[in-house]
């Protein structure tokens, strides 16, 4: 149990809570009804130390940076899997056998189309309109043609909305992009793999032959999969918040959308070829590592730093290797990569760096090698949400499934004015 006194002037109440054992990691103190035991609220400006839910998909060690997807480190998943594995894994907490892979895998290319009336939605939208922005309104769009699914509440419902939603997020995308670049929309080939077919979609045309390399595919695929989950992110817990009002998954997964297009979150990818871009050589290095560690300077090195990793985020590890391995194979763009090497040598040696645990994350990798893939910047926090979409839907059923969530409904500390009469 853990005992809380209140001192300082208030009632010196005092209280005792449950604590709670996690199987890895911190246990945590069940706080329920605290106001009422001790006349306070609890503060956590950002919910840094606050767990919001109990859950068994993901769990991530910030200090050791480890990350494990139903208990597996991602390391090896990237290494042994491919994303449409791990999406079952996720969602159903154990790894295919050859037999329920083929038949998720074969349900998710048949879900792949959308209704052919969602068409019409992206002629609706100037084609120099965020990505983010059209991708957002076609999954709130599916919510309309597929409104016999909105209320989920058996298992095989769920399941069957999972796959629908992970199937047609690369359809969806595949199509903003064209929209975007003026091009015809692409339909799936139900002859090829997930990844191979997003890069299909956004690279063929109706006419001629589209190539499409393995090493190209397996790269996305790594990418996908790297993005899957993360526990409680700002999206994921987006989701939660939305789910746990009881509204439909399109909703939950819309404004998880919207949540990721933060650039202190899923927009850091976009933001960090940028400022590569910006930088624009080795040599003008020093002058931004400098703005970055000035407290007077709003300008932030954008794929460093991370509320929960004070060590190296294992995701930015594996994209680090692949991106060295693909380096000569795609021709990743080998003057930015020297930028962002220099970038990185700079800020795990410098003090300021250094002294804040502050080191390389996911989104500082990803950008080099979706832009060799010749994905265009404001298509890469797409791609994150492509990946994601898996994670958020499994909490989302995780949450379903659990018969004490309550609606979350957080308090405040009030500092406005106390009450008066209106003159
Ligand atoms: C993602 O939560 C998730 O799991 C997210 C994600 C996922 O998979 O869902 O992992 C994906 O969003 C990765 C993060 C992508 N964002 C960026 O790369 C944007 C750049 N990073 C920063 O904006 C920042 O690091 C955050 C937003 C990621 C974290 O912000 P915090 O929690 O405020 O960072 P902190 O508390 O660790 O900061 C400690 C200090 C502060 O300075 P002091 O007040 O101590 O002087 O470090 C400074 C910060 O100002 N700092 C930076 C910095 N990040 C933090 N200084 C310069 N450059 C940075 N990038």
């Amino acid at each position: 149990m853990a005992t809380f006194t209140i001192k300082n002037g208030l009632t010196g109440a005092v209280g005792e809570f449950e604590i709670l054992e996690s199987t890895m990691g911190a246990p945590v103190v069940n706080i329920a009804g605290l106001r009422s035991k001790l006349g306070a609220y609890t503060y956590d400006n950002g919910l840094g130390e606050t767990a919001t839910c109990q859950s068994s998909i993901t769990y991530i060690d910030g200090a050791k940076g480890e990350l494990l997807y139903r208990g597996y480190p991602i390391e090896e998943l990237a290494q042994k899997k491919n994303y449409i594995e791990v999406c079952y894994l996720i969602l159903h907490g154990e790894l295919p056998d050859s037999g329920q892979y083929d038949r998720f895998e074969k349900d998710i290319r048949t879900k792949s189309y959308p209704h052919e009336g969602i068409k019409h939605l992206f002629n609706a939208f100037p084609d120099n309109g965020h990505p983010m922005a059209i991708l957002s309104s076609a999954v709130s769009a599916l919510s309309a043609f597929h409104h016999q699914h909105l209320n989920v509440s058996e298992e095989d419902e769920f399941m069957e909305m999972a796959r629908r939603i992970i199937a047609k997020m690369p359809t969806l995308t595949a199509f903003t992009y064209r929209h975007s670049m003026g091009y015809p929309l692409i339909y799936p080939d139900m002859d090829r793999y997930f990844t191979e077919n997003f890069l299909y979609m956004m690279r063929a045309f109706p006419t001629g032959k589209t190539e499409v390399k393995d090493v190209e595919v397996r790269a996305l695929d790594k990418i996908f999969m790297l993005h899957a989950d993360h526990e409680q992110n700002a999206s994921t817990t987006t989701v939660r918040a939305v789910g746990s009002t009881g509204a439909h998954p399109y909703a939950a997964v819309v404004a998880g959308i919207n949540a990721l297009w933060g650039r202190a979150h899923g927009g850091a990818n976009e933001s960090v070829i940028a400022q590569l871009e910006m930088i624009g050589s080795v040599e003008n290095v020093d002058t931004f590592i400098k703005r970055a560690k000035d407290p007077d300077d709003p300008f932030r090195l954008m794929g460093f730093g991370h509320r929960v990793y004070k060590n190296f985020d294992p995701r930015a590890r594996v994209l680090k290797s692949l991106r060295d391995e693909l380096r000569d194979t795609i021709g990743i763009s080998s003057r930015l990569i020297e930028i962002a090497d220099r970038v990185e040598q700079i800020a795990l040696s410098d003090e300021y760096f250094v002294k804040r645990n502050l080191y390389p994350n996911i989104d500082f990798y990803s950008g080099t090698i979706l832009e060799a893939l010749g994905i265009r910047k404001k298509m890469f926090t797409p791609i994150f949400v492509i990946g994601r979409t898996v994670g958020w839907i499994a909490h989302l059923i995780e949450q379903k499934r659990d018969p004490k969530q309550k609606i979350y409904r957080p308090r405040q500390r009030y500092i406005g004015k106390v009450r008066r009469s209106v003159p």
